[in-house]
């Protein structure tokens, strides 16, 4: 089958990264044998949230200097984000920062930009002032990392950013840039939603609400997610991040899936509540799934993840509850849903006492377009009709790049008791095909229905993935 993912140019620019990743850790690595050399790619990444890049604790209480302004009313971690005084445009008081909430009065350092790097250095022990001195919570080297950051690697934003935040770009130049953000942002940018499922950001909406915080996360990449490439790395010319961010500002503003199949697995992981502590009610008109508590809540451990409930997987074992599939639910009007759902239809199958209204109507959504019958390509024995050649290389280009060539990179099991994409797709064929067309909730993880694939598609990714190392 011709595989339509990963056209020439995408490969192309796929190894491009790859090939410029592996150039700058040889070219680091080299340098460090003679003496210590700052990343400015790391120290991008410090400046964006650095205990997340270092691995330490949050900071508590404000930052010294915080008391020296009323304005901007953020407390604790935040103030110590080099980006909440200095602002992602790096220029404080002088840009971007220099009104709204996260207006300080604190200068800008765009115009460092250029000088010695030891001089940066001591200005963050304290030289200019004791209070900047962040020796206390960073070593030597992320000191120096920041310092090669801001001496050689500041972008001047205005040239590429009008007074309206619109790109002064070239969008059709970008779109061949955006394509190696595409395995995992979607061609659309918007695969995977940031910030909260109630008030979700992608691609096009982040780029037009902060051009200037797009700019930086391109540039430098995602601090909660070092997979993420840099395009800074790739010695990008400014005017070409100027065509990315044109071409990201053209990109949809909502996710492109509902999100209600994310709910269907583990909604109060979705929506932040906390988890249900008793039984639901309807668990006591069945004895025979031993379950107690919080899973008892879970969609999926009443009707399957194959939506077929008895009629399915969960039709034996210890999933087992004689509860019924809701496939036949996908031709159901909206109304007649949401009567289901908020307990109209049966008062005991109410979930609108625990999740808001937006969260039922992605359920909706989910069950009408999003939702489609699995058993159609994985069969009772748990193998799966899909072609696992075809299915190889779909998994390289998207899978490979967050869980690794051979599905290892997270243990979704115990350390005593690893489990892998492997060990699932061979365990549990049906919840991996659920959670590949929708994604994981609560990880940046994209839907391959997110991704334009098709059902076939899914299918022959888990095939591939039944022959990844299992242990
Ligand atoms: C709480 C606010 C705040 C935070 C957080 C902060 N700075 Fe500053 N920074 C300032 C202020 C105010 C100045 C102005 C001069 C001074 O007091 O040294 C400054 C000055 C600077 C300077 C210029 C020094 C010079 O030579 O004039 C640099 C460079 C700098 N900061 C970088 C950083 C970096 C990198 C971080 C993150 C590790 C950071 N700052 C975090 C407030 C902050
Ligand atoms: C290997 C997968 C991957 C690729 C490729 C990738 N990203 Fe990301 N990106 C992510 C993940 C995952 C997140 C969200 C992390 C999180 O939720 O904390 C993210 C977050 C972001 C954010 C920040 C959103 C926020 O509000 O914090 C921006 C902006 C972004 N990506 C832009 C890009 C651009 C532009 C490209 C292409 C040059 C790109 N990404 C390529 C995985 C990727
Ligand atoms: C504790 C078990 C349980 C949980 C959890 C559960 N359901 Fe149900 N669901 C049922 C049962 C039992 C029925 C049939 C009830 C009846 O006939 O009165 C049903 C019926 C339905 C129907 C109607 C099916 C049809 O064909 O008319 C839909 C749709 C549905 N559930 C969706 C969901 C969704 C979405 C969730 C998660 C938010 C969920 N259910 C959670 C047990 C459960
Ligand atoms: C942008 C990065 C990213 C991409 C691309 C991605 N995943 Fe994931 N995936 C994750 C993260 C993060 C998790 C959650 C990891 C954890 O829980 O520790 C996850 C979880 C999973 C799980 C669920 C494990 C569980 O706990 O039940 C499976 C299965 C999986 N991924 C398979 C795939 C497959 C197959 C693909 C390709 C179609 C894929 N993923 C693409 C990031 C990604």
């Amino acid at each position: 089958m011709k595989n339509t993912t990963t056209p020439p140019k995408i490969v192309a620019l796929a190894l491009l990264v790859f090939v410029g990743a592996v150039m700058l850790g040889y070219g680091v690595s080299r340098m460090s044998a003679q003496e210590p050399q700052g990343n400015p790619v790391t120290g991008g990444l410090l400046y964006d949230k650095w205990w997340t890049v270092t691995g330490a604790d949050a900071p508590v209480g404000d930052h010294p200097l915080w008391a020296t302004q009323s304005t901007n009313t953020r407390t604790g971690a935040d103030t110590w984000r080099c980006k909440e005084c200095h602002g992602w445009d790096y220029k404080g008081a002088d840009g971007a920062y220099g009104s709204g909430s996260h207006f300080t009065g604190f200068p800008g350092i765009l115009a460092i930009k250029g000088q010695p790097v030891a001089d940066i250095v001591a200005a963050l022990k304290g030289s200019t002032n004791p209070d900047h001195d962040f020796s206390a919570v960073l070593d030597g080297q992320a000191l120096l990392d920041l310092a090669v950051f801001v001496s050689e690697s500041l972008i001047d934003t205005a040239p590429l950013v009008n007074a309206d935040k619109t790109a002064t770009g070239d969008a059709a130049r970008g779109q061949a840039f955006f394509a190696m953000c595409t395995a995992c942002h979607g061609p659309q940018g918007n695969a995977i939603y940031f910030d909260s499922f109630e008030d979700p950001l992608v691609i096009g909406s982040l780029s037009s609400d902060n051009p200037w915080e797009f700019i930086h996360k391109a540039r430098y990449g995602q601090p909660t997610f070092l997979a993420m490439p840099a395009l800074y790395t790739l010695g990008l010319a400014d005017s070409d991040v100027g065509d990315v961010l044109a071409y990201a500002q053209s990109l949809p503003g909502e996710p492109a899936l509902s999100g209600g199949g994310l709910l269907y697995d583990k909604w109060w992981t979705v929506t932040g509540a906390d988890a249900p502590t008793e039984n639901h009610p309807l668990w006591a008109t069945q004895s025979t799934n031993t379950r107690t508590g919080a899973d008892t809540w879970r969609c999926k451990e009443c009707h399957g993840w194959d939506y077929k409930g008895a009629d399915g997987a969960y039709g034996s074992g210890s999933h087992f509850t004689g509860f019924p599939g809701i496939l036949d639910a996908t031709s159901k009007s909206s109304e007649e849903l949401l009567a289901w759902l908020n307990g109209e239809a049966n008062p005991d199958h109410d979930f609108s006492v625990v999740v808001d209204e937006m969260a039922l109507d992605a359920l909706v959504a989910f069950i009408q377009q999003e939702m489609f019958d699995i058993s159609m390509y994985v069969n009772e024995d748990g193998t799966v009709a899909g072609d696992a050649d075809a299915g190889r290389s779909l998994y390289a280009g998207t899978c490979a790049r967050c869980h690794g060539a051979d599905g290892k990179i997270y243990n979704f099991g115990s350390e005593d008791k690893p489990e892998y994409v492997g060990t699932l797709a061979v365990d549990n064929p049906w919840e991996v095909f659920h959670k590949v067309a929708v994604g994981q909730p609560g990880a940046p993880m994209p839907g391959a229905l997110a991704l334009g694939w098709t059902p076939q598609q899914i299918a022959d990714v888990v095939a591939f993935a039944q022959t990844l190392p299992v242990e």
